[in-house]
């Protein structure tokens, strides 16, 4: 397989740095903070950092398209585009919001609807997560693998929860409890960018949510896969960004993660 262009991976890189430059810059300039759902924050530099991705790709790829959280398609954006740019301006707007240092930018092309190049980048820690596909998956540079860890009693778990919690709360805090009976521990950071990633890094062995959109798992997914993780809908059916839900795991323990799901949602038919 050819891998691809290197100057896909090298835009991607920019955007993400230039990203992760507004986002601490303006941690100390202050921001305005708006609702666009009961709990669901954006904040001016969710905007601004969508603009500057949409005017570089806009500048140098003319004919892709650009699907991201804040805009959607954007302005008479292109539907026919057989490169469409993913992306998540901040995965962990709450946290960014609230003065937690645990948040990111994350990017995906994707070439005739498959993920090619992934980039995310936490600015605090400075970690630059980067995949292409038959290439790899690299931590600033250097290649990423994920944990050998082999049953869930061993394993560190993370998840997320959607912004609709409030109306589901009861389901997804009773899987929570199912995993937290069976698991070594399970966490919860606020940005399902960076919690692939570290199951990349082989810090999580495993993470599921679900509802999420393309943008929170584009980039994210190439860097497991790349690292050599495994990656299913909830349901064990094959991953699919606009499915919404997924496990993504080292593969060793993703077996049990699915068959603890699928006992817990017969459970509460
Ligand atoms: C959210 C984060 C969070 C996840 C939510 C996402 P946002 O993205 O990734 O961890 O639990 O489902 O919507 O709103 O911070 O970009
Ligand atoms: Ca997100
Ligand atoms: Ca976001």
């Amino acid at each position: 397989m050819t891998p691809p262009d290197p100057v896909f991976l090298a835009t991607a890189t920019e955007i993400v740095l230039r990203a992760g430059e507004i986002q601490m810059a303006r941690r100390e300039s202050g921001f305005r903070i708006d609702k666009k759902g009961a709990i669901d924050l954006v904040t001016e530099v969710d905007l601004e950092c969508e603009r500057m991705c949409r005017a570089v790709i806009a500048e140098r790829f003319s004919d892709h398209a650009v699907l991201a959280e804040e805009l959607g398609s954007g302005p008479g954006g292109r539907t026919d585009a057989s490169h469409r740019w993913v992306f998540d301006p901040i995965d962990g707007t709450t946290n960014y919001a609230h003065g937690l240092p645990i948040f990111c930018s994350s990017l995906a092309l994707e070439i005739d609807g498959r993920a090619e190049v992934g980039a995310i980048f936490d600015p605090t820690r400075r970690e630059l997560f980067t995949a292409e596909r038959s290439v790899g998956a690299f931590l600033n540079g250097t290649p990423l693998r994920v944990s050998s860890t082999d049953t869930l009693l061993d394993a560190l778990l993370v998840t997320g929860f959607p912004y609709d919690v409030h109306r589901e709360t009861g389901d997804l805090v009773g899987l929570f409890g199912a995993f937290l009976g069976r698991a070594r521990a399970v966490r919860r950071l606020g940005s399902a960018a960076l919690d692939l990633c570290y199951v990349a890094a082989g810090r999580f062995d495993a993470f599921w949510e679900q509802h999420l959109k393309p943008w929170d798992v584009a980039a994210g997914a190439l860097i497991v896969a790349e690292a050599g993780g495994r990656i299913t809908g909830m349901d064990g059916s094959p991953f699919d960004i606009v499915a919404a839900h997924l496990v993504a795991s080292n593969g060793n323990v993703h077996d049990e993660i699915l068959a603890l799901i699928g006992d817990f949602r017969a459970s509460i038919r």
